[in-house]
């Protein structure tokens, strides 16, 4: 029930009518019975800087940020998490008693699922298919976790590059760059293989960043960030090859509870969101 106490987290971004947000956010404070409630606000490019001091001016503890705001928001913020200045973009905000903090928690959801389905980073050779955003969040969290190599494939290969350069000058992994054309010996050494491109992304369902008439006769596990369809055409192919699978779901569940770690300092437990129709994993 909302009351005089009841404390708000909101979302800014442009559109936000389809987020899963207030229905992953909501069901959680209900289950831990935190006295908090989730709310979108759809805000113009324009009326950012303003949307960030209402944060402050109505002690709204906390928000997310998505798409066009992830970059933009970051110079009205207060202060920036390292790996989210490496990111270069924000999905969570933190009011901190009026000091706002910035975080990124897209790459720590991919890394947690990861490491959810029973896999390790460390030491693992990783393939990433696409250069944008998403691929750099994952890219900064993969380095943190101490991959051994990162190879980053995209059709726009500046892009691609740009994101080597920050993972050589902050972490040890090797990085290397290609474009987006792979083959079959391109994999031959890959443990975990990512598409973070839209091809298969609805409505564009029928298209795929690989070759699909590759086999493959080796060990990978192979994720697609791509949530909706649940189940891309990426997928497909990798569970006809009999790979391990990890969907875009996932990620999008993990980014939320780290989210919700940083707002109210409580480890949700992620079967909280069985519940959640949209979500069934
Ligand atoms: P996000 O923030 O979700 O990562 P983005 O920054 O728009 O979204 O990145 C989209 C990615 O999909 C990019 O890597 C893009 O490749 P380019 O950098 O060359 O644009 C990739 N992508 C989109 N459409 C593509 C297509 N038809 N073929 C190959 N790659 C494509």
């Amino acid at each position: 029930m909302i009351n005089g106490s009841t404390k708000l987290i909101c979302l800014i971004g442009q559109p936000v009518e389809h987020s899963f947000s207030p229905s992953i956010h909501n069901t959680l404070f209900e289950k831990y019975d935190i006295n908090s409630k989730y709310i979108c606000f759809d805000v113009d490019k324009d009326c950012l800087k303003e949307a960030v001091n209402s944060i402050k001016a109505l002690k709204i503890k906390g928000s997310n940020v998505t798409v066009p705001h992830k970059v933009d928001i970051m110079e009205y913020l207060d202060e920036i998490d390292i790996n989210a200045k490496l990111i270069g973009a924000v999905n969570t905000i933190k009011n901190d008693n009026g000091k706002l903090i910035g975080y990124n928690t897209d790459g720590i959801g991919f890394v947690n699922s990861v490491i959810g389905k029973g896999y390790k980073i460390q030491d693992k050779n990783v393939m990433i298919l696409g250069a944008g955003g998403a691929a750099r969040s994952i890219a900064v969290e993969i380095a943190n976790n101490n991959a051994k190599s990162i190879e980053i494939r995209n059709r726009t290969l500046d892009k691609a590059e740009s994101i080597a350069i920050t993972i050589n000058e902050n972490f040890k992994s090797i990085v290397k760059i290609g474009d987006i054309n792979i083959t079959k010996e391109d994999l031959e050494n890959i443990d975990i293989l990512i598409n973070t491109t839209s091809l298969g992304m609805s409505p564009h369902i029928d298209k795929i960043p690989i070759d699909d008439t590759i086999n493959i006769d080796k060990d990978i596990l192979v994720c697609d960030i791509v949530y909706n369809p649940k189940e891309t055409r990426f997928l497909k192919w990798a569970k006809e090859n009999n790979l391990n699978t990890l969907g875009g779901i996932d990620m999008l569940i993990n980014q939320a509870l780290e989210a919700f770690y940083i707002w109210t300092e409580v480890k949700p437990d992620r079967e909280c969101l069985y519940e959640v129709e949209q979500l069934r994993f």
